[in-house]
């Protein structure tokens, strides 16, 4: 029996993704006989920590602070033993600038993009440059904060009247944004697990309307298949993408990689890392666990023979 602190919760605006994973990990921990305090996490973290002294801090935080690295310093600091990946890797997989950049100058496909922070379009007149980026993109061209989850803030511009209107909905997120290239295809999750790489999970929009924040939560709005039905060396060229994507970010014990599957060409794209994916009923890597027969409990409990220092 461990003493497991499961922190859950935070101010991320994915808060309540984040109390749902957290549930249910807490119960499966439960379940495999763990001592487990549950602290939504707030301005007493620390003090909370120092009285509860748990032997590992499970962290299931999702976004802002919980994912970034910044629970992780503190979690270091304290020297309390912690689920997931180290401080470095989550602030290579939340920043998608930073990812994406990592990956252009390793060599690994990311659809073609430019990022600026607000300061480039306040004081260096950004503005000016984007027929150019409009022009190598093409339309629709996609909007996306550096640094959310859940396709909170991410906007497909179809027209040149659309992208300040897209700009504006994004920097509402974070001081960072960047403009991508549009991928038409199929949207592939790999996830892994202590370097290996589970089935590939596919997310069918069930309707025509863009993968939004609710079709993702809403059970039922998006069909989620695993394994995805692929050519099997299509599987086996996402799977590798993602095990170059962890080792690249230096993921540990768990992450998910987000992939496209083009329509037109067949080339794979890796949008982004996920230091601490969903652990919800609903969530890709529980499902891809399954599917390669470890279920949750086991999942979980392998993730906890994996928390370090
Ligand atoms: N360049 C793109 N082309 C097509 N679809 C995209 C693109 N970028 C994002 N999307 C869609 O938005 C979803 C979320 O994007 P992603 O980059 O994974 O950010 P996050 O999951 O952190 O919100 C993707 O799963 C995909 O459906
Ligand atoms: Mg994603």
């Amino acid at each position: 029996m461990t003493r497991v602190a499961v922190l859950k919760g935070g101010r991320s605006l994915e808060r309540q993704v984040s109390l749902k994973s957290g549930v249910r990990v807490q119960e499966a921990l439960h379940r495999l006989g763990h001592d487990v305090v549950a602290i939504d996490v707030g301005h007493d973290l620390v003090r909370r920590l120092r009285g509860e002294d748990p032997e590992i801090a499970f962290v299931a935080l999702h976004g802002r602070d919980g994912e970034d690295g910044t629970v992780q310093e503190l979690l270091e600091a304290l020297a309390i033993p912690y689920t997931g990946s180290g401080v470095s890797a989550c602030i290579r997989c939340a920043d998608k600038v930073i990812a994406k950049n990592h990956m252009l100058d390793a060599g690994i496909p990311t659809p073609d993009f430019f990022a600026f922070n607000e300061t480039a379009f306040k004081e260096l007149g950004a503005a000016d440059a984007l027929p150019a980026i409009e022009q190598r993109l093409g339309f629709p061209l996609v909007v996306k904060p550096a640094g959310q989850g859940s396709a909170l803030g991410i906007k497909f511009a179809a027209s040149v009247t659309e992208v300040p209107g897209a700009l504006v909905a994004a920097f509402s997120y974070g001081d960072k944004v960047l403009l991508e290239r549009h991928v038409r295809g199929r949207d592939l999750a790999v996830s892994v697990l202590d370097g290996e790489a589970l089935p590939v999970v596919e997310a069918v929009p069930t309707e025509e309307a863009f993968y939004d924040f609710e079709a993702r939560y809403e059970i039922g709005r998006t069909r989620f298949v695993c394994p995805a039905e692929l050519p099997e060396e299509v599987t086996a060229r996402a799977q590798e993408l993602a095990l170059q994507v962890w080792d690249l970010l230096g993921c540990r014990a768990f992450a998910r990689i987000d992939l496209m599957l083009a329509d037109e060409t067949g080339e794979l794209t890796v949008l982004e890392a996920n230091a601490i994916p969903g652990m919800t009923e609903t969530s890709l890597l529980p499902m891809a666990a399954e599917a390669a027969g470890i279920g949750f409990d086991e999942l979980i409990a392998r993730i906890v023979q994996l928390a370090h220092l």
